[in-house]
């Protein structure tokens, strides 16, 4: 089995002093470094947008994985380009237009990417799967860190390997929430490609660093 990527996500840093936690992503077995937008709207919470992006762009060594957690994201897309990221993905329940949505992420040289709520089924991306470069599976209901995964999730990503088999789609599979050192093998072995944590990174009395050393070291074992 092929070692995943793994991507902290900022939403459960230290938001006072993200020079520093970004910093000190640098030298870690981070891959990717996970940026939560939410507008209050599409999710019941608000995180933080495009500034913060930009300022956390001029620290970090890693390329910038933008989760948007909003409604209508085809306006801003050119915007969280500028200001930083590498992957773009938007929820396939908050585009009537998810197609055209996929090419303009793609026109924009972004990693184009679909998240699915816990309630959706993988079948629905059958149509754009081979467009996609990720599908990004939220083990929990976005909004919050946190929260306890949802262990349907493992047959979900099991079965979304499947179809993205099927479709000859080369798309990376994402898990994101209450991703631990407890589910993050069985993700794995499911099929995940890329593992987000937040507060199993974050919390941790180690400290980040070697909090996700000790993912990566369980993952190679
Ligand atoms: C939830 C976010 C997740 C979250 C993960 O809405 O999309 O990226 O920050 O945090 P944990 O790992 O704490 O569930
Ligand atoms: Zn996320």
């Amino acid at each position: 089995r092929r070692a995943p990527l793994l991507a902290p996500s900022f939403l459960a840093a230290d938001l006072a002093n993200l020079q520093a936690e970004t910093e000190r992503l640098a030298a870690s077995a981070a891959d990717w470094l996970h940026f939560d937008v939410m507008d209050g709207r599409f999710v019941p919470n608000i995180s933080f947008g495009l500034p913060v992006l930009q300022a956390v762009a001029r620290y970090a060594k890693q390329p910038l994985d933008v989760h948007l957690m909003i409604e209508e994201p085809q306006h801003y897309l050119a915007q969280f380009r500028d200001a930083g990221a590498a992957g773009l993905t938007v929820h396939y329940e908050a585009c009537t237009h998810l197609h055209r949505v996929v090419q303009q992420i793609k026109q924009l040289g972004c990693r184009a990417g679909v998240a699915l709520n816990p309630h959706t089924p993988v079948a629905l991306l059958e149509d754009i799967a081979a467009d996609l470069d990720v599908v990004l599976v939220m083990s929990v209901n976005p909004g919050f860190g946190g929260q306890a995964f949802i262990p349907n999730t493992l047959k979900k990503v099991a079965m979304l390997k499947e179809l993205l088999v099927d479709c000859g789609s080369s798309a990376l599979i994402e898990v994101d929430g209450g991703v631990n050192l407890a589910n993050a093998g069985p993700l794995v072995e499911a099929g995940a490609d890329v593992l987000v944590a937040g507060n199993f990174v974050f919390s941790a009395h180690e400290g980040p660093v070697a909090a996700l050393a000790g993912l990566r070291e369980q993952l190679n074992a």
